[in-house]
């Protein structure tokens, strides 16, 4: 795509026409779920209208036509994300899960009582949770890299919290609270130094530009179909395969064995061996057509385009008497957390929205981030390539009449 054609982009999204409370919909809460393209849509429908059974069973032609599409998507993930091989590739549903599948099969084989995981001050709940219970299954101890003001991780922290006993260091690549994005690379050979291995929870980092898993070196990546344009109840956990390799299944059933008796079970090979029963076929249809959506527009032209809309939004909000950006980060994805004087969150989401405008409000589940900024919530804008200029002045618009409307009583 040699020239960003905003109003192209936007034909490719249905719901970009409807109205909400009689206005046309600015829908600036892509870091919660993004909005699905047509091509998703379509594809999705026409294999259910015409490939649907189920996969790595049947004999059958139609069979056959199902998982080849579906493996054809696992060969599509790799590509998109530089894989070695598709077995590094497993289908689970979402983030949350592929970091509980880690925890649970990783975890619970290697790490022992009086084992250290490290997180980061600004890790999502569904990076947090998971450790928690490890922690409460095993005796292990969470130790946390803080960051400042800005919303930026104090790397120099990060060597002194290295021990004999680190097992983990689990992050996230960009945080859905702040905007922040972290410098996984740096961070993952200062880890590999000291000989522990890395999570990234790519939840917020995969739909903002290329991600290359082999050049960033990390061992375990995680993400979701539906924050990158595909559908929800789908997602992927890479592994590079030494690791997977060693791991036990996480969960057991079909699909995920070569041969069952009452006495012996043989598992599969991977990625099979983490993938138990009927998957999400349809999901995974959607999220290919995602990718292809996503590779047609170009990664880095989302990423240029994106940064634009971001610096553009951040002057305008700047403009705002009494608006406070919450993470100020020098390198951020295109969300922006705020606070506005004297009015709560959740007041500024349900006023604005009768404008239309649909933004989140509250902890962002990230409770632990809040509680740095010493805030019981922010409101947050969060970008798609779908936005544009005129979403930001809606919203600068909307958010003046929020102050008025206060200013009155
Ligand atoms: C940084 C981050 N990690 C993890 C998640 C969890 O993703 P999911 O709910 O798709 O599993 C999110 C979702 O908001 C997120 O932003």
């Amino acid at each position: 795509m040699s020239q960003w054609n905003s109003e192209k982009i936007r034909q490719d999204f249905p719901i970009l026409n409807e109205t909400m409370n009689g206005k046309p919909l600015v829908y600036l809460d892509s870091a919660s779920t993004t909005q699905k393209p047509r091509q998703v849509l379509a594809a999705m429908q026409q294999f259910y209208e015409t490939e649907n059974a189920n996969v790595h069973r049947g004999v059958y032609v139609l069979s056959e036509k199902a998982t080849a599409h579906f493996e054809g998507v696992r060969q599509l993930v790799k590509g998109f994300i530089n894989a070695k091989s598709t077995r590094e590739i497993v289908f689970v549903k979402g983030t949350t899960e592929a970091i509980n599948l880690v925890a649970q099969s990783y975890g619970r084989a290697n790490f022992k009582a009086g084992d250290e995981i490290i997180l980061t001050a600004m890790e999502h709940h569904a990076n947090i949770v998971p450790w928690q219970i490890l922690r409460d299954q095993l005796g292990l101890i969470i130790r946390v890299l803080p960051m400042d003001e800005h919303g930026e991780l104090m790397l120099d922290s990060l060597p002194g919290l290295f021990n004999a006993k680190t097992k983990l260091l689990a992050m996230t690549h960009a945080s859905n609270a702040l905007g922040t994005i972290n410098p996984a690379k740096e961070m993952i050979k200062m880890a590999h130094a000291h000989n522990v291995p890395v999570l990234l929870d790519g939840a917020q980092s995969i739909v903002h530009g290329s991600i290359d898993v082999q050049d960033l070196d990390c061992d375990f990546f995680a993400f979701s179909g539906h924050k990158m344009y595909g559908p929800t109840g789908i997602g992927v956990l890479y592994a590079k395969q030494a690791i997977l390799e060693t791991m036990p299944p996480y969960q057991g059933g079909g699909d995920m064995i070569k041969s069952v008796s009452f006495e012996h079970t043989e598992y599969n090979e991977l990625p099979y061996k983490f993938e138990a029963g009927t998957p999400n076929i349809a999901g995974v249809i959607g999220l290919g057509a995602a990718i292809r959506y996503i590779q047609n527009i170009g990664p880095d032209n989302i990423k240029t385009y994106e940064t634009t809309l971001l610096q553009y939004a951040t002057k305008s909000l700047s403009g705002i008497k009494g608006l406070r950006i919450i993470g100020t980060a020098a390198h951020k994805a295109p969300v922006i957390s705020f606070i506005l004087e004297g009015i709560h969150p959740h007041d500024i989401g349900s006023i604005v929205d009768h404008s239309g405008v649909a933004i989140r409000a509250g902890h962002h589940c990230a409770m632990p981030v809040m509680q740095f900024f010493n805030v019981a919530a922010t409101a947050r804008v969060s970008f798609g390539l779908y936005n544009t200029v005129a979403d930001v002045d809606a919203l600068v618009k909307a958010l003046h009449h929020v102050q008025e409307l206060f200013s009155d009583e």
